[in-house]
């Protein structure tokens, strides 16, 4: 639909409300963007969103939060700088011989079969498996039928918004809470309701609020050593939110693909021990074995799988057919248990010596979660100390990482927060760059207070 000749475009605010512009400010608005300038807030930059007009583009994606931390993070890949920027699991730890001779395997052993196209539930084999690994580790009875394979948890997550958001639907989400899930939801033109992240879990109060507004479809959480936080909800938070959320029109989500990585502490139960009926399970591949395989599922009960394999087979027909039939060979030759061993002792080195040198290098104002598996620390700068300001500075000093402002959906305040990841560097590195990030931070805690000082 074209608009008045009058206006150029919307600008809508991160509060919903969209306002018409006109080139001359977008002009001005693109160049502050790029250039950061200093005399514009960045968080206020981080939540406009332009809506072309006169565009082919449908609404879901001109409304999607553009990524401002993609395009400094850019720089943070030239190999001079030490990167807590990322996200990936340790590729030193990919089992590569283990799954070459599974995919040979699957060559020498009915590769017609391999190479053609497949069931949208999902491999049967792989399924068993799934549903066997949950006994043994967790307790939980899941029938094979109640797993559906996707195309990493990511695309269950797409189907999940698929199958329950109309426009203007309300999700529950953590506040700080996890990107995909943030820019999944908002193609799905959901409204969020995000409620605090402490130290064990959701902030109940908030919660309760939360749930009772209309509309209210699901509830999005990863209990487990969460993304960005590194935080893990205790089991009595889980009871209390099961019994918030008991007897509503509400699905609870629980992602879980950190969830194996526990180096230290008691494995906590799922949320489909307190809230089976409405709880629904993701799962993946990608932090265990590879990423590349795209390979995740969900639980869910039967209603609700009825629903998603129609919207799964309208996506994408099914899962790659040939990789999980490669993961089933590799999984029946070899140990899970054993790789995910590996993988633990690594990052659970890692994470202990992030902690570690943070304790040495960080000032005493700044505090950090603890995490008992994962990938991620987090940390909380004194308030009023912007990170989106910090990370050009540390970049300057080689050191990057990511500020906390993508993370959340509804604040125009400072982000004093920022994310560090600890699967990717080495025991060394880390030492040195927390050193140089401490002293950043020092730096920039010394400065801001000498300017005040003189603004007096
Ligand atoms: C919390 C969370 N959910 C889902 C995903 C997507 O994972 P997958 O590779 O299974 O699509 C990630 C990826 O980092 C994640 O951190």
């Amino acid at each position: 639909m074209r608009m008045s000749k009058k206006y150029d475009a919307f600008v809508t605010w991160a509060s919903g409300i969209k306002i018409p512009t006109n080139k001359k400010i977008l002009d001005q608005m693109a160049a502050w963007s790029s250039t950061l300038n200093n005399k514009v807030n960045r968080n206020t930059i981080m939540s406009w969103r332009v809506m072309e007009t006169n565009s082919m583009f449908a609404d879901r994606i001109s409304d999607v939060p553009k990524s401002y931390i993609r395009e400094i993070l850019k720089v943070a890949v030239s190999p001079n700088i030490i990167s807590f920027a990322g996200g990936l699991p340790n590729r030193d730890l990919f089992p590569v011989q283990e799954l070459q001779d599974a995919a040979n395997a699957v060559f020498n052993d009915n590769p017609k079969d391999a190479l053609q196209y497949s069931n949208t539930e999902g491999y049967l084999p792989l399924r068993e498996f799934i549903s066997r690994r949950y006994k043994e580790v967790k307790g939980l009875n899941i029938e094979p039928k109640n797993i559906l394979i996707t195309t990493g948890s990511q695309q269950a997550l797409d189907l999940l918004g698929k199958t329950f958001i109309n426009e203007k639907d309300k999700v529950i989400i953590e506040k700080p809470g996890y990107l995909g899930a943030i820019q999944l939801f908002s193609i799905y033109k959901a409204r969020f309701s995000p409620v605090t992240l402490e130290e064990d879990g959701v902030n109940i109060a908030e919660l309760k609020k939360a749930s009772k507004k209309r509309n209210t479809k699901l509830m999005y959480t990863v209990p487990n050593f969460q993304n960005p936080t590194g935080i893990t909800y205790s089991n009595e938070k889980r009871e209390e939110i099961a019994e918030v959320l008991r007897g509503k029109p509400l699905i609870l989500i629980e992602d879980d693909p950190y969830g194996d990585l526990r180096y230290r502490g008691e494995q906590q139960s799922s949320f489909m021990n307190f809230l089976p009926e409405q709880t629904i399970l993701l799962g993946s591949f990608s932090k265990t074995v590879v990423p590349s395989f795209r390979t995740g599922w969900i639980v869910a009960p039967d209603e609700i799988m009825e629903k998603l394999i129609v919207a799964k087979q309208a996506s994408d027909l099914h899962t790659n057919y040939f990789t999980q039939k490669l993961l089933v060979q590799y999984l029946d030759k070899n140990d899970l248990n054993d790789h995910i061993s590996k993988i633990k002792d690594v990052y659970g080195h890692q994470c202990l010596a992030m902690i570690d040198s943070i304790k040495r290098h960080f000032p005493e104002e700044v505090s950090y979660t603890l995490p008992e598996g994962g990938m991620f620390l987090w940390v909380t700068l004194p308030h009023g100390i912007s990170a989106m300001d910090l990370v050009q500075k540390a970049i300057e000093k080689d050191v990057a990482f990511v500020p906390g402002n993508p993370f959340y959906v509804d604040t125009e305040e400072t982000i004093s927060t920022l994310r560090l990841n600890f699967s990717c560097v080495d025991e060394a590195t880390i030492e040195t760059g927390i050193a140089s990030l401490g002293q950043v931070i020092k730096d920039f805690i010394a400065n801001k207070k000498s300017n005040s000082i003189k603004k007096k």
